[in-house]
């Protein structure tokens, strides 16, 4: 399971595609972006569809595939001009030398040509061509245009072609364009979230996951928290322009895109790592984790042999990672959890109170549809007393959007100002 956030929200790529055998990577590359979340639509020049159908393209696009400029029915459903401003990146894939040279030239003589004169988007080139072709003068003349008059160019790759030549001039492979399209939306939109985020400027460190504590080499003592809600909560805080250290017990999740992850196995490990990551300097700390609350007190050395009808091992206390750091000198914005399955809301003021939180969200784990391994949380947030913020109720949701909603909490009581309260 993922957090990622590869997912780029309504953005649109026109992807063109120009007469040349590569045309054929283009299908998979526009697959790839459709599972990349853009929205995409297709122009192919005529030479394109000598090579592959407009149809395969509209099935993978799910829109209608542009190939006429003079079409007064196409120009009816989304014209030239119209289809130029849709886009916010136009990836042409693959580029023909005679694509460049038009583009270069400023030719309109067919859609894509119009295209590329009429859209403000940046314009991306993975020019494809036989190995001479590409050496050819006049082809490196046009691309130094192109790339002078701010074209970005996907440099062809070297290998065996397609007409038996072998050299430069093959169409890096479409699943490395549609990460080098992410990877750019990604890049603007993390330097967006960095200036204007929720958490801009913030480092947060986020303890998830559960914790093993050591019988023997081989045994443990555990508990089956997922790291879910952690996970999300380290997701959402990247995308709201933190830096964001994760401090990870044994957990099967993919990193968040962006994330820096300290896995950690023990009680005592985690608390080692939170108390180091306070002194590399942190604003905000939530802690997720299900931390055990006692480790045995001796682990043995050699695995432990079966004997005799009872054993007993002999637990001590774990640490309280959160009540710890909340008591340093530097303490961050504390934020805990509180899981419950009776008097709730009770317990979880006396948890915010006990371990000198800030913030504490709770959950009811008796309720069999929300908690611990699903997808999907409720929770109700408490704020500590200072604050004078009211309590809110986070309806069930998945645990990505509670996770935005503590983020929208979190950057409330960072910002708010008990002195206004008196004011009014
Ligand atoms: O006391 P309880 O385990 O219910 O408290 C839950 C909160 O305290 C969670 O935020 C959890 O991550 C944190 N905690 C901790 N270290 C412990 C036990 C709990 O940080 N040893």
């Amino acid at each position: 399971m993922s957090f990622d956030l590869s997912v780029i929200p309504n953005k649109n790529i026109i992807v063109g595609i120009t007469g040349g055998i590569a045309a054929y990577k283009s299908a998979i590359l526009v697959r790839r972006l459709k599972d990349a979340g853009f929205n995409v639509r297709v122009v192919m020049t005529e030479g394109a569809q000598a090579f592959i159908t407009p149809l395969t393209f509209q099935a993978l696009s799910g829109n209608p595939v542009h190939t006429q400029l003079l079409d007064p029915e196409a120009e009816a459903g989304m014209g030239h001009i119209e289809l130029a401003r849709w886009a916010d990146l136009v990836l042409i894939a693959p580029a023909s030398c005679d694509t460049l040279a038009k583009f270069a030239a400023g030719l309109a003589d067919d859609l894509l040509s119009t295209l590329y004169l009429a859209t403000s988007a940046p314009v991306w080139v993975a020019p494809a061509m036989n190995q001479q072709m590409w050496a050819a003068k006049a082809t490196q003349r046009n691309l130094a245009t192109l790339v002078d008059d701010g074209v970005h160019v996907i440099m062809p790759e070297s290998g065996s072609q397609a007409c038996g030549d072998v050299g430069l001039g093959r169409m890096p492979e479409p699943e490395e364009l549609a990460r080098q399209v992410t990877d750019y939306f990604h890049k603007a939109q993390r330097a967006i979230a960095e200036k204007f985020g929720l958490l801009a400027s913030k480092h947060v460190v986020i303890t998830a996951g559960p914790t093993r504590e050591a019988i023997d080499p081989v045994r443990y003592i555990s508990n089956h928290s997922t790291g879910k809600m952690g996970f999300a909560l380290a997701a959402a805080c990247y995308a709201a322009g933190a830096k964001v250290t994760l401090i990870a017990g044994p957990v099967s999740l993919d990193t968040p895109n962006g994330v820096r992850r300290i896995n950690v196995s023990s009680a005592v490990q985690m608390l080692d790592t939170s108390m180091q990551l306070l002194d590399e300097g942190c604003d905000v700390f939530i802690a997720t984790a299900a931390v055990a609350d006692y480790r045995v007190a001796e682990v043995a050395e050699h695995k432990i042999k079966k004997s005799g009808n009872e054993l007993d091992i002999a637990l001590i206390k774990n640490p309280d990672i959160v009540a710890t750091i909340a008591q340093q000198d530097k303490r961050p914005f504390m934020v805990g959890f509180a899981a419950e399955t009776r008097n709730v809301e009770e317990y979880a003021a006396g948890k915010l109170e006990a371990k000198k939180l800030d913030m504490i969200a709770c959950n009811d784990v008796s309720r069999a549809d929300i908690g611990f391994a699903s997808d999907e949380n409720a929770m109700t947030v408490f704020f500590a007393e200072g604050y004078h913020l009211p309590k809110r109720d986070l309806e069930k949701a998945s645990k990505q959007e509670i996770a935005q909603q503590l983020v929208e909490a979190i950057h409330d009581a960072l910002h708010h100002d008990p002195a206004q309260d008196e004011a009014f």
